[in-house]
C-alpha cells in the first residue's frame, strides 16, 4: 500500500520533471551528474557541496552561515556614490583582507574570511563571487529562510575600499540611512535599510561586548523568523554583566544583544512601522530580504553582465511557527513606536522566563 503511493508519488514527479525540461533546456555539466540552465553554472555545484560540508558544518544556519552572511553586507556595501561608486560586492575585503578586516566596523570579519580562503583557492571563482555565493548558501540553512537569488561573474577587485563606508551600531539612524542613501548610483530608502535588517533575525555578537561573546539578536537566531522585529520593540532592561558599551542597547532577554541602531530603527518615525510590519509577516520578510539581498549582491556591476545561476541555491526547509512575546512579556512590554497601526496581538511563550543561550562556536 505505502509502496504503491510511492510509486505514484514518484511517476508524478517523474512527469513535472519532463514537463519543466521541455520549458527550459538544460545543459549536462561535465561532472556527469548535473544539469543546469546555463552551463557556467556548473562549477557552482562544486563550490556548494564543498562550502556546506567545509564551512557549514553539513548544511547548518550556525556561527559560520550567519558570519558569511555579515560579509556579504560588509563587503557589497563598501561603495559611495559620492566617491563614483567604485568597489561594492568585490570580494576586496577578502583579496584585502590585511587593510579592510582592521577597519573598526569590520572588526571580527578576519575569522570567517581566514575560513572562506582555502575555500575559494580550491575552485575557479572570484572572491566577489565567493562571498554572495556563500551568503546566498549560508541564508538557504536557516529555516523560513528565501532562496536569495544569485548572479555569476563578478570580475576581481581592483582595490581595498576605503574605511567609514560601513555602518556602527552606534551610529545615529541620520548617519545609517545616509550611508545607505549613498551606496551605489541609487542607493538605498529608509524601507530598503529595514529590509536590509531582517538579517539580524539570525545573527549575534561577539565584539559589541566581548564579555558576553555569541549574544543572539533575538532568542532564535537559527531561524529565520520575525522574533527579531518583536524583540527589538520591547522595552529593555540593563541585565548584571552588560557592558553598557557603545553600540549596545538594554535588551528585554537576559543573554540578548540589542544593538542602539536596530533598537533606533525600531523607534524611529521613517522607519518604526516598516520595522513593525513585519512581525508575523513571514511571506513578506523573505521577499522583502531576497530583494534586498540580491540588490547588495549587484553593487558595483551591471546586471546584465552576469549570469543567473540561482537555481544552484537550495530551497530552504519552510517554517510555520507564529511569532511569540517572549514568557513572562506582553503587549504591556511593547515600546510602540509606529503610528497608526497597532501592534500586532501575539501569544506569549508558555513556561518560566529564561534566559537566551550564546550561539555555539563563537
Ligand atoms: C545599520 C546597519 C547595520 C549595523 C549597524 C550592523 C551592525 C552589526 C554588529 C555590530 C554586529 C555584531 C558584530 C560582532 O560583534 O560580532 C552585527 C552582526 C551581524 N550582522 Fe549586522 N549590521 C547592520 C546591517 C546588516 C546587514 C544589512 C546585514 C546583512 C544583509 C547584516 C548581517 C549581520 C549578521 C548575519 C550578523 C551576525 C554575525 C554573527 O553572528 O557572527 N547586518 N551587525
Ligand atoms: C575559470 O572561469 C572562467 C570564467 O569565469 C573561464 O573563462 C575559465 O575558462 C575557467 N578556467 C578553468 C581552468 O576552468
Amino acid at each position: 500500500m505505502a509502496f504503491r503511493s510511492l510509486a505514484v508519488a514518484l511517476s508524478v514527479i517523474g512527469s513535472l520533471q519532463v514537463a519543466n525540461a521541455a520549458l527550459t533546456k538544460r545543459v549536462q555539466c561535465p561532472d556527469g551528474i548535473h544539469t543546469a540552465t546555463n552551463a557556467a553554472c556548473c562549477p557552482l555545484f562544486d563550490v556548494l557541496e564543498d562550502v556546506q560540508q567545509n564551512l557549514f558544518d553539513g548544511g547548518e544556519c550556525g556561527e559560520e552561515a550567519h558570519e558569511s552572511l555579515r560579509l556579504v553586507f560588509h563587503d557589497a556595501i563598501s561603495i559611495s556614490n559620492a566617491a563614483g561608486n567604485v568597489g561594492g560586492a568585490d570580494g576586496s575585503i577578502v583579496v584585502f583582507d590585511t587593510i579592510e578586516t582592521n577597519y573598526h566596523a569590520n572588526l571580527g570579519t578576519d575569522e570567517i574570511v581566514q575560513k572562506q580562503k582555502p575555500i575559494i583557492a580550491r575552485h575557479n571563482i572570484s572572491a566577489g563571487d565567493f562571498v554572495q555565493f556563500a551568503g546566498a548558501v549560508a541564508v538557504s540553512n536557516c529555516p523560513g529562510a528565501p532562496q536569495i537569488p544569485f548572479f555569476l561573474g563578478r570580475p576581481p577587485p581592483v582595490s581595498q575600499a576605503p574605511d567609514g563606508l560601513v555602518p556602527e551600531p552606534f551610529d545615529s539612524v541620520d548617519k545609517i540611512l545616509a550611508r545607505f542613501a549613498d551606496a551605489g548610483p541609487v542607493g538605498f530608502t529608509p524601507v530598503e535599510v529595514v529590509w536590509s535588517l531582517v538579517s539580524h533575525t539570525v545573527a549575534a555578537a561577539d565584539l559589541v561586548d566581548p564579555t558576553i561573546p555569541g549574544s543572539p539578536f533575538d532568542s532564535t537566531p537559527g531561524t529565520f523568523d520575525s522574533q527579531f522585529f518583536v524583540e527589538t520593540q520591547l522595552k529593555g532592561t540593563l541585565f548584571p554583566g552588560t557592558s553598557g558599551n557603545q553600540g549596545e542597547a538594554e535588551s528585554p532577554l537576559a543573554g540578548e544583544m540589542r544593538l542602539q541602531s536596530d533598537h533606533d530603527l525600531a523607534r524611529d518615525s521613517r522607519t518604526a512601522c516598516e520595522w513593525q510590519s513585519f512581525v508575523n509577516n513571514p511571506t513578506k520578510l523573505r521577499n522583502r530580504f531576497s530583494d534586498v539581498v540580491l540588490k547588495l549582491s549587484l553593487l558595483g556591476h551591471d546586471q546584465s553582465t552576469l549570469t543567473d545561476c540561482s537555481e544552484i541555491i537550495p530551497v530552504p526547509q519552510t517554517i510555520n511557527v507564529p511569532a511569540t512575546f517572549p514568557a513572562g512579556l506582553t503587549i504591556a512590554d511593547v515600546e510602540q513606536a509606529c503610528v497608526g497601526t497597532a501592534f500586532p496581538s501575539l501569544a506569549t511563550d508558555p513556561g518560566p522566563v529564561t534566559s537566551v543561550p550564546p550561539v555555539a562556536g563563537s
